[in-house]
């Protein structure tokens, strides 16, 4: 049986106080989605620490949504994955298609973060996914495809077995569009086959998340899917109650 998987990814929003409150909110009704459902919240930077702490002893892990490329050092602004697993994280997001889309987000980059990622036992959770013109061309597969060849396959198998992935076609990221359930299982089953040419068997037990306008009305049918084992959620993670309105769909 694969890890089911639900996280928010709050992006840049939330204020320390309103985060806090956000994850205690999370918190409190955690007991209401099934225990074997892992609930993620990934606050901000700055609030992170605050948000390990409000959510203790509350079976809710916190994330990161992006850590530096380097180690430590002379990086003026960056937050490096050391610090990120110090502070309590468990998971770190890595290739979100906004970091490849506005801050020049690479495959080389990213092969770095992953590293980084795994020297301090954090459990990275990488983004895959198409924008508006690969879909109408009807190039998504290649697409996906070349964004796991280029990082993911570069993993060593004990550390493929602590991958999340997230499949986010751009065009259904807060636009309120979603991808049907069928679009979804397509290239969540592609994306296995792609993993199995690689990794073999253990290409099963990696969880592929759907990311793009998920919300209480349609996680069901979503998560429905053979392939589809969890959501990565955007603006719905930032109420509580539909964020767990969400855990409730399995
Ligand atoms: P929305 O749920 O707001 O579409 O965002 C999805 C997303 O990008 C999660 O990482």
């Amino acid at each position: 049986m694969r890890k089911k998987i639900v996280a928010g990814n709050w992006k840049m929003n939330t204020l320390p106080k309103e985060g806090v409150e956000l994850a205690k909110g999370v918190a409190a009704g955690r007991g209401e989605v099934c225990d074997s459902v892992e609930i993620i919240v990934c606050p901000p930077f700055t609030h992170i620490a605050q948000v390990v702490e409000a959510v203790e002893g509350k079976n809710v892990a916190v994330g990161a949504q992006d850590c530096a490329t380097e180690v430590k050092g002379a990086y003026t602004g960056e937050i490096s994955a050391e610090m990120i697993a110090a502070l309590g994280c468990k998971y770190v997001i890595l290739g979100h298609s906004e970091r490849r889309q506005y801050y020049g987000e690479t495959s080389e980059s990213l092969n770095k973060k992953m590293a980084r990622a795994y020297e301090n036992n954090l459990m990275p959770i990488y983004c895959v996914g198409e924008n508006l013109e690969e879909r109408e061309a009807g190039r998504h597969f290649e697409v996906c495809k070349q964004q796991i060849e280029e990082v993911v396959f570069n993993l060593t198998a004990e550390q493929f077995a602590k991958l999340v992935i997230a499949y986010e076609p751009v065009w259904a990221i807060g636009t309120g569009k979603t991808a049907t359930a069928e679009q979804a299982e397509e290239i969540h089953a592609y994306i296995r086959e792609v993993l199995r040419s690689k990794f073999g068997a253990a290409a099963e037990q990696c969880p592929i998340l759907y990311g793009g306008s998920c919300k209480p009305s349609n996680a069901g049918e979503i998560f429905s899917k053979e392939n589809v084992d969890g959501g990565l959620i955007g603006g719905a993670a930032l109420k509580a109650e539909d964020f767990l309105a969400i855990g409730k769909a399995f």
